[in-house]
């Protein structure tokens, strides 16, 4: 292409300016002219020659910058990199929505949340082992008279009160009376809190930050069998159709009964193999909400009962995808060899 028009140059060029050229030709006949002549055509054909080179060398110039503008769309392009999500936050929005079918609404809460609502309300005693310097990172601020230390939430369970207070906080800052407790509006709490866990702890299988998802229903009439029928959907929906729960008694200060809730091993089914030796396979910490967190939370727990589970969203990931990552701290890496894999 570019060829093309600087060989039709050269033809104009040769055509006007070559050895036997139009221009050529006329300089070439000057001698027949009267002598008064000679001397303006002669400048006006050196004129015309001047202008001619410059606008063929100009006009060059142009098919030279065009021929490098020039490219082949036909050659296949360098694919330019996508990003993705992060492995976490599609395990994060699967898990909300598993949980959006049963009528859960997704909050999140404070992940720097005072240690009354981490703990104390949570009834913990004053010296429980989780409240550890080793478990817990307390911030160097100033204290609250009413809520204590301020700390990184150790688990979502904070979010169980501030839960319960949500509605309760809204009516104390419009200034209604106490009386008017919690309008019906509120209740049912379908509460599932999904958020960043912070304890001190760092190592192959543990990361300072990590996942939590904390699930809170409160009405009239809640039971056990409320719970247990909620852990055995999310099995299925989650890990698939034949899973199935079972609770084993176990001790949470801020539930009671508390359970741990084991879910059955895909790879041997429930009969017993390496990874699970007795065909289950721990998956969360659950239990009745415990009535003086109820209190806390401004409920009457003669009225009202409810049920709470919580559990690591790196941990379910991996027991459902049956991912073996050699480091979980690879998981907040910002290492592309690994988190593109995903
Ligand atoms: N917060 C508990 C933990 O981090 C789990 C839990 C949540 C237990 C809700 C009971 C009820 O281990």
């Amino acid at each position: 292409m570019a060829a093309g028009n600087d060989r039709e140059l050269e033809e104009i060029r040769i055509e006007y300016l070559g050895r036997s050229g139009r221009l050529t030709q006329i300089f070439k006949n000057i001698g027949n002219l009267e002598e008064g002549e000679k001397k303006s055509i002669g400048l006006l054909i050196n004129e015309s020659k001047n202008t001619l080179q410059k606008l063929i060398a100009t006009q060059k110039n142009k098919f030279k910058e065009t021929a490098r503008e020039w490219f082949d769309p036909t050659i296949p392009g360098e694919a330019p990199r996508t990003g993705s999500l992060h492995i976490i936050t599609q395990a994060i929005e699967e898990i909300a929505e598993v949980f959006k079918q049963i009528g859960f609404i997704r909050m999140r809460y404070p992940e720097v949340d005072w240690d009354w609502f981490a703990f104390e309300g949570l009834n913990f005693d004053k010296n429980h082992p989780a409240r550890d310097d080793w478990e817990t990172f307390w911030l160097n601020a100033p204290e609250s008279k009413k809520y204590g230390t301020m700390l990184l939430t150790p688990h979502t369970s904070n979010g169980q009160i501030r839960e319960m207070q949500r509605e309760m906080q809204r009516e104390m800052q419009r200034e209604m009376q106490r009386e008017m407790q919690r309008s019906k509006k509120n209740l049912p709490i379908r509460m599932i809190n999904i958020a960043k866990c912070y304890r001190r702890q760092s190592d192959i299988s543990h990361t300072p930050m990590f996942h939590q998802f904390e699930g809170l229903v409160v009405d009239k009439d809640i039971n056990i069998t409320h719970l247990k029928g909620v852990l055995d959907y999310f099995a299925k929906a989650y890990f698939g159709k034949g899973r199935v729960t079972r609770l084993r008694p176990h001790n949470f200060p801020f539930t009671e009964p508390s359970f741990e809730v084991d879910i059955t091993c895909d790879i041997c089914a429930g009969r017993g193999c390496r990874l699970c030796k007795e065909g289950w396979l721990e998956l969360a910490g659950a239990g009745m909400v415990h009535p003086n967190v109820l209190k806390n939370g401004g409920i009457d727990p003669k009225k009202y009962t409810g049920f709470a589970f919580g559990t690591g969203v790196e941990r379910v990931l991996m027991m459902k995808s049956g991912l073996k990552i050699p480091d979980l701290r690879l998981l907040y890496s910002s290492d592309l060899h690994f988190l593109g894999q995903f």
